[in-house]
This record gives structure tokens, sequence and C-alpha cells, in this order.
């Protein structure tokens, strides 16, 4: 697992191996969650609930067995940062997951790994064992009397709904991958029945640099609500796509300067669950406060045709809904007839409003966050590139 030369203000900043498990065992628990606190650190799994705040949570329920899972399924159409923190920078990601174990009073550790990333699973699982022989997991961790902590990898099956963290619990579980109702939380009730928590691969990551270089230190970089850095990754229409690390607050027109993207006509921000932003509003910042994201950005130039962009997106909802609630179920279905009736020039303006509306009713009835998201491509494409779609009749571009 070789670095590439990367470099950023937080994450890709020097980091140790088993630096931030050392000094946390000489820590008190309180104070890690303290600093935490002071991080404002969310989570970056896209959701963004509070870190401090869930682990505090499973810190403080009643029962001897409790769970850290990482999420490590980076589903999202259009991301591949975990992918890169995984095979790059383990130290940081498992680093993380034995701080969450210390501060919760877990024993065990899941990462619940992609299928399609069942490449990498070898060179982890020699990773870990590495850190065993340097007693940076195992029994005694780091030289802690009675801290036990040990981390599994298990491997998902390629269905974008066990991303989502009650899903991914059923999976792990053996059961079919399909959303619980809420509440109860995972902090509760999670894997086995046991308080959980259930962390993004770059949520560990950023623990594991809060936890030496302190919380105010992570508040000075992006903005007041939205602290620290994030991981972007950049594909599409640019010369050079990639993963960055950029601070919270970056306005999109900079993200698209700095990738080298001409002509761009749309950025599609928070993958196909997220939001198409057209050229007019590029001076919006990414950030909790504006523009946020789990970290997918997707660039179209002039000359892509956004109804077959929005087909695109569609088709894999339809393909990827578990069928478990009918707003969801139906719902996509009906989405994508109507974009392929905007495609033949079969539709009216009255039945695409009312689609719109049925998008907003999934948003809110729908069970989990697959359904409560699909609806966004949809209604901000349709929204946003009015003109193109419906004054082409769909015609077919590129
Ligand atoms: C359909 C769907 C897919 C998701 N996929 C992922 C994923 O691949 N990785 C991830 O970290 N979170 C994913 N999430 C969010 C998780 O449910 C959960 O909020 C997250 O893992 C919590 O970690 P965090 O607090 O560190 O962000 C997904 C959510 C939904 C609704
Ligand atoms: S919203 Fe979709 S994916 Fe989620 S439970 Fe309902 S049918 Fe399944």
């Amino acid at each position: 697992m070789e670095k590439k030369n990367r470099s950023g203000a937080v994450i890709f900043s020097p980091y140790v191996k088993g630096e931030a498990v050392k000094k946390v065992v000489s820590m008190k628990r309180e104070d890690v969650l303290f600093d935490l606190r002071e991080s404002k650190l969310k989570g970056r799994g896209g959701a963004g609930f509070p870190t401090a705040t869930k682990w505090t949570l499973v810190a403080a329920a009643a029962s001897t067995e409790k769970y850290i899972v990482c999420n490590a399924d980076e589903g999202e159409p259009g991301t591949f940062k975990d992918r890169v923190l995984l095979l790059e920078y383990p130290e940081l990601v498992f680093d993380g997951m034995v701080i969450a174990g210390y501060v919760i009073g877990a024993k065990l550790g899941i990462v619940y790994l992609r299928g399609e990333y069942e490449y990498m699973l070898k060179s982890l699982e020699d990773y870990l064992e590495t850190m065993r022989k340097e007693n940076l997991l195992g029994k005694d961790i780091a030289g802690k009397t009675g801290f036990d902590f040990d981390i599994i990898i298990r491997l998902g099956s390629g269905a974008y709904v066990c991303g989502e963290e009650t899903a991914l619990i059923e999976s792990l579980e053996g059961n079919r991958g399909e959303a619980r109702n809420r509440p109860p939380y995972p902090v509760n009730t999670g894997f086995m029945g046991k308080p959980t928590t259930v962390n993004n691969v770059e949520t560990f990551a950023a623990v594991s640099h809060i936890v030496i270089k302190g919380g105010a230190w992570y508040c000075n970089h992006g903005t007041d609500k939205s602290t620290g850095s994030k991981l972007f990754s950049v594909s599409g229409d640019c010369e050079k796509p990639g993963v960055y690390e950029l601070p919270w607050g970056t306005k999109i027109s900079e993200l698209l300067e700095l990738v080298g993207a001409k002509n761009t006509k749309a950025v599609q921000v928070g993958g196909a669950s997220g939001f198409c932003i057209p050229k007019t509003q590029f001076d919006r910042a990414l950030g909790y406060e504006d523009a946020a994201t789990g970290g997918s950005i997707m660039i179209f130039n002039e000359s892509r045709n956004m109804l077959h962009v929005l087909k695109n997106f569609m088709e894999f909802f339809v393909e990827e809904s578990c069928g478990q609630c009918t707003p969801c179920r139906i719902g996509n279905t009906k989405l994508l007839e109507g974009v392929e009736m905007i495609e033949k020039s079969e539709f009216t303006f009255g039945y695409i409003n009312k689609l719109k509306e049925l998008g907003k009713t999934m948003q809110v009835a729908s069970k989990c966050g697959l359904g409560q998201s699909s609806p966004n491509s949809f209604i901000s494409i349709l929204e946003n590139f009015k003109e193109e779609i419906f004054n082409s009749g769909g015609s077919h571009g590129k």
C-alpha cells in the first residue's frame, strides 16, 4: 500500500502510524469526547451527524457489549475517496476505529467493505496483522491494561442500500440488506441488538488527527458550521479528476479551476442522490451551510445532455430500491417513466409537475435515505435545466 504524493491541511497532513492510539490510552474518555465536541466534526458519510454526539450516546448506553462499525461501502455514484484512504492511509482509519473502541468501550470493530473492493482485502488484513504484532490491536493495547480491541473485515455484495447504516447492520448479521425502522437507532440497538456506532471511513481518519492536534486546531480549518477539511472525489469532464482535500467553504468555481474543468455547465454535488448545480450558481460554497456533500463531485461540460444524465441516475435508483416501501419502489419507477416520456416528447407539463410533487412526497414518506434523496436529481435537473430539456424536445446528445 503505497502513498501517492498527496497533500492537504488535515487528512493528508503528516501522521505517524499508531501515534493517536498511544496518546489516547493515557487520556480519559471524557477528554477525548471533549476534543471531538470542540472540533465540531460531523460524520463524513453524507448525513453530517455530529460524531461527538453519536459516540457519547453509545458510550453512555447501558450494555457490556458494544460495536464499532466502519462504513466502507462507498456506494454513492462518483465517490472513491474511501478507497484512497483505505489503500494509502489505513493507519488513519484503523487508529480512528481503535480510538472509538477506547472511548465507547467496545471490544470489536467491523469494517463493512464494499464488495467491489475485495481486491484490497488481503492487504488490509495483512495490515491489521502488523497492528496486532505492534500491540496496536489485541490485548492491553499500547500497554493499557484491560484495553482489548480487535478489527475484522466483512465484505458487502454490491447493494447500494447496504451503505445505509441499518441495512448495513442487517447485512452484517447475515440478513437481507434492508433498512430497519428508526427508532430505535443503532446507538442503542445496532449490531446484534447492541449499542453500535456506524461511521464513515473518512470520519475515523479525521478523529486520528484530532486526537493528536486537538479540536481547536481542527476548527482552524473550514468554516464555523463546517469545520475541518473534506475529501472530494472529482470525476467527469475535467483535466485532473481524482481525490482532493479542500477546506469546507471552497467555492464550486474554485474547485473547477483547480481540477482544470472547462466549459462546465453542471456540477452534481453529492452523487446521484445529491443536487445538480447550474453554471449560474457556481459561486456557491461546499459545506453544510450551502452545498453539502459526502464528497462526490461530478462535472458535466456543455456537450452533455442533462436528460441523459438524469435518466442514468433514475435507472440506478429503480435498480437499487430495495422495494420495502411503496413511495420508493413505485415512485422511482414513475420518475423514470417521466424521464422517458420527456425523451419521446410524449408528456404534458401538468403531468411532469405532478411527478415533481410525487418526488417531494417521496422525500418525506420513504422509509430510508435512499427514497428520501433519490428525487433530488429529478427535481433539481428538471428545474435548473428546463430550457435545455424541454426546448430540445429531449433530443439525444452525448
Ligand atoms: C442509500 C444510502 C447509502 C449510504 N451509503 C453510505 C456509504 O457508502 N458510506 C457511508 O459512510 N455512509 C453511507 N450512508 C450514510 C449512512 O447511513 C450513515 O449515515 C453513515 O455511515 C454514518 O457515518 P458518519 O456519521 O461518519 O457520517 C448511506 C445512506 C443511505 C441512505
Ligand atoms: S426508501 Fe427505498 S431503499 Fe429505503 S426502505 Fe424504502 S424501498 Fe427500500
